[in-house]
């Protein structure tokens, strides 16, 4: 089974070709990703309206790149499956109508993706993978733990009740007037700074329901940032580190509870799974590489590249649903919200 996979719904323009191997697993043939970094940059963080017009000049081309480094026509696909939320809307229409129409032209099923279901279950691409597994999704848009206990059934556990980790680092970064994307820069500085420097909170610590909460961690750095100013490099580095060092605690602390959690309500975890572009910080996987040694729970973490936004989680998703039969209609809507556990509490910040 090979699939064609399309991304779209943010900042990056991705497409994909992924084998299912006859053993299990995947395999990808291509994985095409054009990042948007350099149009956002002079703003300081995406702007939808330029992200919807960079991914409709590159889509075509990109997708054009993947087929033939998979050395594949498109009449040799068994599906072709797009993002089709959560995301920005103007961005998500542009990989769906794309997908919508090359599966019409080579009369191959379609598959409409979760953006979010993608990432949780990228892990099996990469690794021998079996349900249920407990998730920690931390990206740019997004901060939960959830029970993945099959293709299509989630269950949220916990989830941030303001700002999204990534989003944490960005703001951070954009305050310390580091450039963007801010996550990367600030684990730059960090690596130079002192992390007991700074004396900064912990939000949630120790709470019972695995929740994040990182707006008050943020102000509390805009805080110390306005208190040391102005700020020799140093200050900054070692603002990043402390910065770093709080949230590590954060994360690790709320997993614990999830985990928690999760062996009361379900049993035994297979793994505990990260995903999403912060699961790309060098310090959060080393903390998280103790935690579960010290949990006994094997820790899967896909390699940086396929943690970040790409077109081979949304194939391999593809494979994941066309394999159970689950196909999509041409009239699939475009959903800007979408969440993965349909019968989770709505918090107020509208991002869960
Ligand atoms: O999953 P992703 O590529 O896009 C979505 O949000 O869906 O995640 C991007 C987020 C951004 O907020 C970025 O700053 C953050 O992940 N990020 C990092 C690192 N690399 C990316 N945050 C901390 N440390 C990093 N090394
Ligand atoms: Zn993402």
């Amino acid at each position: 089974m090979r699939i064609l996979g399309i991304e779209t719904t943010c900042d990056e323009t991705a497409a994909a070709v992924v084998r299912l191997k006859p053993e299990g697993g995947g395999e990808i043939l291509s994985n095409e990703v054009r990042s948007q970094i350099e149009e956002h940059a002079p703003y300081g963080g995406v702007v939808p309206e330029i992200a919807a017009r960079a991914h409709v000049e590159i889509i075509d081309g990109l997708v054009a790149r993947a087929l033939r480094d998979a050395n594949v026509e498109l009449s040799d696909l068994d599906g072709v499956a797009a993002a089709a939320g959560p995301g920005l809307i103007g961005g998500v229409m542009v990989g769906l109508i794309t997908g919508k129409a090359l599966a019409l032209a080579a009369g191959k099923p379609f598959i409409a993706v979760n953006h979010l279901e993608a990432h949780a279950l990228t892990a099996r691409l990469t690794d021998d993978l079996t349900f249920p597994y407990l998730l920690l999704l931390v990206s740019g848009g997004h901060t939960q733990l959830v029970a993945v206990e099959g293709v299509g059934e989630y269950r949220r556990i916990g989830t941030t009740v303001d700002d999204a980790v990534g989003e944490a680092f960005d703001k951070v970064a954009k305050l310390l007037g580091l450039p963007y994307p801010g996550g990367p820069q600030v684990e730059i500085e960090a690596a130079k700074g002192d992390a007991g420097r700074f004396d900064l909170p912990r939000p949630m610590l120790a709470r019972q329901k695995p929740d994040f909460s990182l707006s008050g961690l943020k102000t509390a750095v805009r805080l110390q940032a306005e208190r040391a100013a102005p700020m020799s490099p140093a200050d900054v580095s070692d603002l990043c580190a402390s910065f770093q060092g709080a949230v590590v605690d954060v994360i690790v602390d709320r997993t614990r509870m999830g985990l928690r959690v999760f062996r009361t309500e379900l049993g035994h975890p297979s793994a505990l799974v990260v995903a999403g572009g912060v699961a790309s910080n060098q310090a959060i996987r080393r903390a998280l590489m103790r935690f579960c040694g010290e949990s006994g729970l094997r820790l899967v973490l896909p390699p940086p590249a396929l943690c970040t936004d790409n077109g081979a989680m949304i194939a391999w998703t593809g494979i994941e649903r066309l394999r159970l039969g689950l196909v999509d209609g041409l009239d699939f809507p475009a959903r800007p919200r979408w969440p993965l556990d349909q019968n989770a509490e709505r918090v107020h910040n509208g991002k869960a």
